[in-house]
């Protein structure tokens, strides 16, 4: 297998930040991957997928390890159900759209997110009312520094909001090699509850709607709201939406009464991050290449060249506003590095 030495991760990571890999090392079969980490003798190594939801701050003095397994695998489970895996390295989109021509249900709501099947998982990605793990039923892996394969089921992930066990307890320690996911062949559950997509079915008079439906309709809000990571550099949401006390929405309703939250349980509200910023004067704005995007202000953006120092002095200058403002601590989405 060919070791690549000062490449560029430009085109590696969806926010185009461009550091070099000391060590870059495409891996497409399982015995390359366990040979590799083997040769490494333990020294630390950098797992990149999808690229999708990082943002790279430094050259990679360690070896970087692109993990472009390919292959889907489907299983009839009962009438209703199909069992589907697919390898990390397949592109997360493509693996949607693979679905719905397949009339398999259930991921049509996660259309058009960026980054490989591999890394879904880690942050158990979420849109328009549906997270990765409501259709997961496990990943399998490979341990980094023992190469002993573990499956994690869908309880063992511990997934919570844009979290899971791969980006708390054992970050850094597991690599993903396949996902399964249990799917649905017929009477699917179309999930219609997020308020856009309701919008969007009746413009068009869909009241019966298929998963093609729904597909179409996500695509469109996303491609509407969201810049496309082959022509603005960014990794999505750059901020987790926060959840705080009750008195303090309260307090906070008193002085802004347009404030939008979603109910938690009775002591919690979480409030959307993008409103926070956009009201805080920073939608659009840009410093250098820099910036906030000007459609959803839950995104930072990469206009070109910034640095991902750059693109972290701006994420510090809202975390310092917003502390100031509504007295609400940000907490970051991406994964620094
Ligand atoms: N809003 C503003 N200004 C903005 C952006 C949003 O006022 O600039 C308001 C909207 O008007 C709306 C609310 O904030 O009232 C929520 O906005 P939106 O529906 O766009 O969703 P979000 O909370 O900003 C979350 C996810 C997205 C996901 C969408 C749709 C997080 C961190 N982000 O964004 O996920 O696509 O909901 O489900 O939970 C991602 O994780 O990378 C991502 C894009």
């Amino acid at each position: 297998m060919k070791i690549e030495t000062n490449k560029s991760l430009k085109d590696y990571n969806t926010f185009g930040i461009d550091v070099t890999a000391a060590k870059f090392a495409t891996i497409t079969s399982e015995n390359e991957l366990k040979d590799l980490l083997s040769s490494n003798e333990n020294k630390p190594v950098f797992v990149l997928s999808g690229g999708s939801n990082m943002l790279l701050t430094k050259n990679i003095e360690s070896l970087v390890l692109h993990i472009a397994l390919k292959g889907i695998e489907v299983t009839k489970e009962s009438d209703n159900t199909v069992l589907i895996t697919a390898n990390a390295g397949e592109n997360w989109h493509d693996f949607v759209q693979y679905c719905i021509h397949n009339n398999f249900g259930g991921l049509e709501n996660l259309s058009l997110i960026p980054g490989y099947v591999g890394s879904a998982p880690i942050q158990n990605i979420g849109a328009y009312g549906v997270e990765l793990k409501d259709t997961l039923v496990s990943c399998e892996t490979i341990h980094i520094g023992t190469l002993e394969k573990r499956k994690f089921s869908n309880k063992d992930c511990l997934f919570a909001y844009r979290n899971s066990i791969f980006k708390s307890e054992l970050k850094g320690q597991y690599i993903i090699t396949r996902v399964t996911f249990r799917l649905t062949s017929k009477n699917h559950n179309i999930n219609t509850g997020y308020g856009a997509i309701e919008n969007a079915l009746s413009k068009e008079s869909i009241t019966k709607p298929t998963i093609k439906n729904i597909a179409d309709v996500v695509i469109d809000i996303r491609k509407s709201k969201l810049p496309d990571p082959n022509k603005i550099g960014n990794s999505g949401s750059f901020f987790k939406n926060p959840v705080i006390k009750i008195d303090h929405f309260n307090k906070l309703q008193n002085a802004y009464p347009n404030i939008p939250s979603y109910s938690i349980d009775s002591d919690h509200v979480k409030v959307p991050a993008g409103w926070l910023i956009e009201h805080s004067g920073f939608k659009g704005k840009r410093w250098g290449d820099a910036g906030v995007h000007d459609k959803q202000a839950l995104v930072l953006v990469n206009h070109g060249s910034a640095t991902g120092i750059e693109i972290v002095e701006v994420s510090e200058k809202i975390k310092t506003t917003i502390k100031e403002k509504f007295d609400i601590e940000l907490e970051t989405e991406v994964n620094i590095f």
